[in-house]
């Protein structure tokens, strides 16, 4: 594969190159709701070092051509398998995470908040933030649990434009869903001061940030897999 360049779309980098999300991540790059930008607009915009980025992505992408594990036990191509297998993975791996952690970050918040909401008064704003991006969340899985996934599952053994048409409404949908949910997390990130941990925290309230900070890695890989592959699958059928 050519080295990366900053005119490609941040998605395209990730489709090709999952690991990348790991670069973006460090810094601050949004690749799920804001991929659809080349990656120099992002760079730009946020003014970062440009070499250093592509020196980075391309650094990564080398080791791992290189290591002969990576090649024999190629990551899958999210691009061409069935959808079912796709979807497959976002529930195991996303929904089962958000299941798990969306209560437990509730509870520690709400320590945090009774423990230390006096002395730090954007935790107000952090534990209203959350508990509005959780409400989202927990509406949006049952969504695409129980509408949008069957729909794609029907297409995919019917093959009729109709089916393809109800899958490809509820997608815009959730789309927008999902950029709620990454305004949130903006949010959130702000008002946190990018998840730093003040000098008198406890245990519970540095868990909190953890998770929280664990909670947006998690949702920005998830978002980009049906955004950014999942979703644009379906849209290039109807052409
Ligand atoms: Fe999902
Ligand atoms: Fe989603």
């Amino acid at each position: 594969m050519d080295k990366f360049n900053s005119n490609q779309k941040i998605k395209d980098i990730v489709t090709k190159f999952p690991k990348a999300a790991e670069v973006f991540k460090k810094f601050k790059i949004d690749f799920c709701c804001g991929g659809d930008r080349p990656l120099i607009v992002a760079i730009n915009n946020q003014d970062l070092d440009e070499e250093e980025i592509l020196d980075s992505l391309n650094t990564i992408y080398e080791n791992f051509a290189n290591n002969k594990t990576n090649k024999s036990n190629k990551s899958k191509d999210w691009t061409s398998i069935p959808f079912t297998d796709l979807i497959d993975h976002i529930v195991n791996k996303h929904h089962a995470y958000l299941y798990e952690n969306l209560p437990l970050i509730s509870e520690l918040l709400t320590k945090t908040l009774r423990a230390h909401g006096a002395s730090h008064q954007e935790l107000q704003e952090v534990y209203k933030l959350f508990h509005m991006l959780k409400m989202e969340l927990d509406s949006h899985l049952i969504k695409e649990e129980t509408v949008q996934y069957p729909a794609i599952e029907k297409y995919e053994k019917s093959k009729s434009i109709v089916d393809l048409e109800q899958a490809i409404q509820v997608s815009k949908e959730l789309e927008t869903e999902h950029t709620e949910a990454g305004d949130i997390l903006k949010k959130l990130r702000k008002i946190t001061n990018e998840y730093i941990i003040p000098a008198d925290a406890c245990n519970t309230y540095k868990s909190a940030y953890e998770k929280l900070e664990d909670l947006e890695s998690d949702l920005f890989e998830h978002i980009h897999l049906e955004n950014n592959i999942l979703f644009p699958r379906l849209y290039s059928l109807k052409k």
